[in-house]
């Protein structure tokens, strides 16, 4: 995030001293990215923010993973998956490979742990609910529809006002909006779907007293992603100001504004961010392809390079007809496999002039391997719902029933 801002309590110079009421000194910490060669902010903090005093292993939740072997198409139900209710240890994988994994969890309205992953930067969908994101920097409303983008090491609890539904994509990198977007000092240019207005930041400090204070910490061995329960002597929560271009944000789906075209638009028009080896896209009610002879549904591609990952969030998804896909689930579509509308979908759409559907979708570079709670979801029939049957002979009434 390549833009200034300052919230709370800082000395006009950076790197000098700077005092409460007491005459005690605040603690400048720099948070920057790419070893002081990207974007940073300077954070004060009223202790000291190395100040541990414990250091124990948290288990994470199973962090398994299967490949996609033999290769198949895959549709997830997740609706259908139990998850614990803390927004942070409650996730359950679903996807997941070098470069980004997928998790997904239903909240209660308990505070989650005080959590920081230090790993990469988390996008986490917002599905379904409502309520805050208490940060270090300050705290975020979030609502559905929301991407909350969480810069890796952003310590942070979330404090749901209602049960929620969170996708959350934790990458092994940092996640910003796509390049040919920005100018050559970062803003966002004329032709992209949304601007910095639809961006919302903490613009408020958020103090809060303490010590002794748990904070789980993701991170990596070379074993994998492993969790660490560091006990810090203040709450992490003392910063009683800070600026910079570097901090969490939201970014609400209704803010993009989709790119649409005479014949069907490819997804990179959908792009809201990207990753390490990764993109996310997502597709929003729309004004669909208006040459008298259009097929609004996509035609068949062979994703070459990427699995694709979409997670149907909204709405009637007009290309997915006939598969048995419903709101809640995620369709897996691998690399070096075509992949399109299921046959009856193209027929219908003919003539339509507005799409309802949203989905979110996540492209990899890498192929994906299934979580044990991706498993555990799985529709066995999905792979089959283009030509109709499969292994066992005959269609399966599933696999049909909306077509
Ligand atoms: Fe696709």
């Amino acid at each position: 995030m390549a833009h200034y801002r300052h919230v709370g309590d800082v000395p006009p110079k950076r790197h000098t001293q700077h005092r409460d009421s007491q005459g005690r000194l605040y603690r400048e910490e720099l948070m920057g990215e790419e070893g002081f060669s990207s974007d940073s902010s300077l954070l004060y903090h009223r202790g000291v923010p190395s100040a541990i005093v414990d250091s124990q292993v948290w288990e994470l939740p199973d962090q398994s993973r299967t490949p996609n072997h033999p290769l198949k198409p895959r549709h997830l139900r997740l609706h259908d998956l139990e998850t614990g209710s803390d927004a942070v240890t409650g996730r359950r994988l679903v996807l997941g490979n070098n470069d980004v994994r997928i998790a997904y969890v239903v909240t209660g309205t308990e505070p989650s742990a005080h959590y920081r992953n230090t790993i990469g930067d988390e996008c986490v969908y917002v599905e379904q609910g409502v309520g805050t994101v208490e940060t270090v920097f300050g705290v975020l409303a979030y609502r559905a529809g929301d991407y909350v983008i969480l810069p890796r090491a952003t310590d942070h609890r979330w404090v749901p006002a209602e049960p929620s539904r969170l996708y959350a994509i934790e990458a092994n990198s940092h996640i910003h909006p796509p390049k040919r977007y920005l100018s050559r000092f970062g803003q966002l240019l004329e032709h992209a779907p949304y601007c910095e207005r639809d961006l919302h930041a903490p613009d408020e400090i958020h103090l809060v007293e303490g010590t002794d204070v748990e904070v789980l910490v993701k991170h990596r061995t070379s074993g994998g992603v492993v969790g660490s329960r560091l006990t810090y002597a203040m709450h992490p929560f003392d910063v009683v100001g800070w600026d910079g271009c570097l901090y969490p944000y939201t970014f609400n789906l209704e803010d993009f504004m989709p790119i649409t075209g005479k014949i069907h638009q490819p997804p990179p028009v959908h792009q809201v961010f990207e990753g390490q080896n990764f993109v996310v896209c997502n597709f929003l009610p729309r004004k669909v392809d208006y040459h008298p002879l259009a097929i609004p549904v996509p035609y068949y591609h062979s994703n070459v390079d990427s699995d694709e990952v979409m997670f149907y969030v909204g709405g009637d998804y007009e290309a997915r007809k006939g598969s048995g896909i419903d709101l809640g689930s995620i369709s897996l579509h691998p690399g070096g496999h075509a992949h399109g509308p299921q046959p009856a979908a193209i027929e219908a759409s003919l003539g339509a002039e507005y799409f309802e559907e949203s989905a979110v979708m996540v492209d990899t570079f890498a192929p994906l391997e299934l979580g044990e709670g991706g498993l555990s979801v799985e529709d066995p029939a999905y792979a089959w719902s283009w030509a109709g049957r499969g292994p066992e002979g005959g269609a399966n009434p599933a696999v049909f029933s909306n077509s």
